[in-house]
């Protein structure tokens, strides 16, 4: 069921290229939907803000993400691979970004965990 059949309640941060619309709970982070919603999602500290593997580009709706807090911002200036050659205006922590509107994010890896039976193809 997709978020519109559902009735909406919460911001959704739509991730791409994976095509995931995830739809937060109040005071929740992007991964923690992901993780609810039953995605994989990228990290190795598991959302503990000092591994950065979880960042995502934000494409849109950057205002409507709460801004990041020193936490944050210091994780991705100091241990994101290449921090000094990329804009972090775009980048944030998904385990740190929480939303009060809808934003698009891109993030390679994110896919769902759980698997879809596929019907048969033809006569048995
Ligand atoms: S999960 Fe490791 S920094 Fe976000």
């Amino acid at each position: 069921m997709t978020v519109e059949q559902a009735g909406r309640r919460g911001p959704v941060v739509h991730v791409d290229p994976v095509d995931a619309e995830l739809e937060l709970e109040p005071d929740e982070t992007i991964i923690e939907a992901a993780w609810r919603l039953g995605y994989h999602w990228p990290t190795t500290c598991h959302g503990q803000a000092t591994c950065t593997v979880c960042h995502v580009e934000v494409l849109s709706g950057a205002e409507h993400l709460v801004p990041p807090d020193d936490e944050e911002r210091d994780a991705l200036e100091t241990r994101l691979p290449g921090a000094q050659r990329r804009d972090l205006t775009r980048i944030r922590l998904a385990c740190r970004a929480r939303a009060t509107g809808d934003a698009v994010v891109r993030k390679k890896g994110v896919r769902p965990t759980q698997t879809v039976p596929i019907p048969p193809t033809g006569p048995l």
